[in-house]
C-alpha cells in the first residue's frame, strides 16, 4: 500500500526555510491537494518526496518504506511537472512511452499500457502526431498519461492545468476526477487555484510560507478556515470581514458592528465573555448574508453601492459602516445602486476571528 507521510520535513535553501518542520500523512489511495499562493512551498514540497531535492530534516515514508535516502527511480513515483514539458521530437506515442521506455520494458508491454494511457485520456486517435500538432489541452493530457502509463502507486501533479484557458481547466478537472476513481492512485495535486482544490481534493493542505496551516475535507476548508487568510484565499468572492466589538449585555456576550447588534452562538458567547470591549473580526461568507425586508435580530443597515448579475446570482458590493462586504443575493432579488437595506447574517455560519492574529475563535 502508498500511503505517505512527511514526518517533521524541512527544507533549507541558502539562509530561507522553504519548508518548516511540516508532517502530513495521506492515505493510500487518497487524493490531496495543496493549495497555497505561489512561493509557499508547494513544489518543493512535491520535490522533496520524489527525491528531487534532499531535506534537511525529518523523514519521508511511502506506504513502510523510508525513502528519505533513496533515489527518486527507486521511489516509485511518477509525477506531471508545473511546465509540463512534452518533446516536440517524439510523437505523442512515444512521449507517453517515453518512462517506460527508459526502464527498458519490453515493446509489447509498452504498447499495452501506452494504449491504455490514451484511452482513458481520449488521445487515441493522435497517437501518431506530433506536439505541435496539438491544442493546448491535448498535449496537456499527453503529460498526464505519460505520468500514469507508470501505474505507479504514487502520482504528484504540479499545477497540471495552469496552461488552459478557463473553459478546457473546468473540462480537464472533471477528467482529472474521472481519472482518479479510476486508476485511485494515492495523488499529491498542487495548485494555487481555490477552485480546483475544492473540486478535485478529498482532502486540502493550505499552505502558507512553508507551512500547511490548515488540512481538512474541502468544504470543511471553506465553511470553518482556520485564519483570515484562509477566509480569504478560498471562496470568489472571498469571506468578509467586519470589525466588531465585544460587549455584555443581560449576562451574554453580543458583538457591536456600528450601530447594529449580533448574537453569536450560544457557545462562542461564552468564549467571548472574557474579551468584553475587546475588538473582534466577524466572518462570513457573501452567500450567508441576506436582504430583509425590515430589522430583525441580527440585521445590519447596509448601503448599496454596485450590482454585479451575473447570471446564477447578483453580486452586491455593499457599505456597512466604513467598510465594504459583498453579498450574494438570487438573480431575480428587486435591488440597485443606492438602496439602504437591511442585511441579514446567518450566525451560525459567522467564522469569529482574533483582530491581532488573524485566528479563528472556535466555538
Ligand atoms: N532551487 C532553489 N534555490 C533557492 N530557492 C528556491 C529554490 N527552489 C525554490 N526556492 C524558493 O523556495 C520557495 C518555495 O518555492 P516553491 O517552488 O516550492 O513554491 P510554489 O509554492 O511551488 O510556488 P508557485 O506557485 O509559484 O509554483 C520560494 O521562495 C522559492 O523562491
Ligand atoms: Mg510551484
Amino acid at each position: 500500500m502508498a500511503g505517505i507521510h512527511f514526518q517533521t520535513v524541512r527544507k533549507i535553501f541558502g539562509k530561507t526555510t522553504v519548508i518548516k518542520d511540516i508532517s502530513l500523512e495521506i492515505k493510500d489511495g487518497e487524493f490531496m491537494v495543496l493549495l497555497g499562493p505561489s512561493g509557499c512551498g508547494k513544489t518543493t514540497m512535491l520535490r522533496c518526496l520524489a527525491g528531487l531535492e534532499h531535506v534537511d530534516g525529518g523523514k519521508v515514508f511511502i506506504g513502510d518504506r523510508d525513502v528519505t535516502d533513496l533515489a527518486p527511480r527507486d521511489r516509485k513515483i511518477a509525477m506531471v511537472f508545473q511546465s509540463y514539458a512534452v518533446f516536440p521530437h517524439l510523437t505523442v506515442f512515444d512521449n507517453i512511452a517515453f518512462g517506460l521506455q527508459m526502464q527498458n520494458r519490453p515493446k509489447d508491454e509498452i504498447k499495452r499500457r501506452v494504449d491504455q494511457g490514451a484511452e482513458l485520456l481520449q488521445l487515441t486517435d493522435y497517437l501518431k502526431r506530433y506536439p505541435a500538432q496539438l491544442s493546448g489541452g491535448q498535449r496537456q493530457r499527453v503529460a498526464v498519461a505519460r505520468a500514469i502509463v507508470m501505474e505507479a502507486a504514487v502520482l504528484l501533479m504540479d499545477e497540471p492545468l495552469s496552461n488552459l484557458d478557463a473553459l478546457l481547466r473546468m473540462q480537464m478537472r472533471a477528467e482529472l476526477k474521472r481519472l482518479h476513481s479510476e486508476i485511485k492512485a494515492t495523488t499529491i495535486y498542487v495548485t494555487h487555484d481555490q477552485i480546483e482544490a475544492l473540486s478535485l481534493g478529498d482532502r486540502i493542505a493550505v499552505m502558507q510560507s512553508g507551512d500547511i496551516v490548515q488540512c481538512d475535507v474541502p468544504m470543511n476548508i471553506y465553511d470553518y478556515p482556520a485564519s483570515t487568510f484562509i477566509g480569504g484565499f478560498i471562496g470568489t468572492p472571498p469571506m468578509n470581514f467586519l470589525k466588531g466589538t465585544v460587549r455584555s449585555e443581560n449576562g451574554s456576550s453580543i458583538v457591536a458592528v456600528g450601530e447594529s447588534k449580533i448574537s453569536p452562538s450560544a457557545k462562542l458567547s461564552s468564549a467571548l465573555a472574557t474579551k468584553s470591549g475587546q475588538s473582534i473580526l466577524l466572518g462570513i461568507r457573501p452567500e450567508n448574508l441576506a436582504l430583509v425586508a425590515a430589522q430583525q435580530p441580527n440585521t445590519i443597515r447596509a448601503h448599496v453601492l454596485v450590482v454585479e448579475p451575473l447570471g446564477s446570482h447578483k453580486l452586491l458590493t455593499m457599505k456597512i459602516g466604513d467598510e465594504l462586504a459583498k453579498v450574494s443575493v438570487a438573480p431575480d432579488q428587486p435591488v440597485g445602486p443606492n438602496d439602504d437595506v437591511w442585511l441579514h447574517f446567518d450566525a451560525d455560519k459567522i467564522r469569529w476571528m482574533d483582530v491581532a492574529n488573524g485566528q479563528a475563535i472556535l466555538a
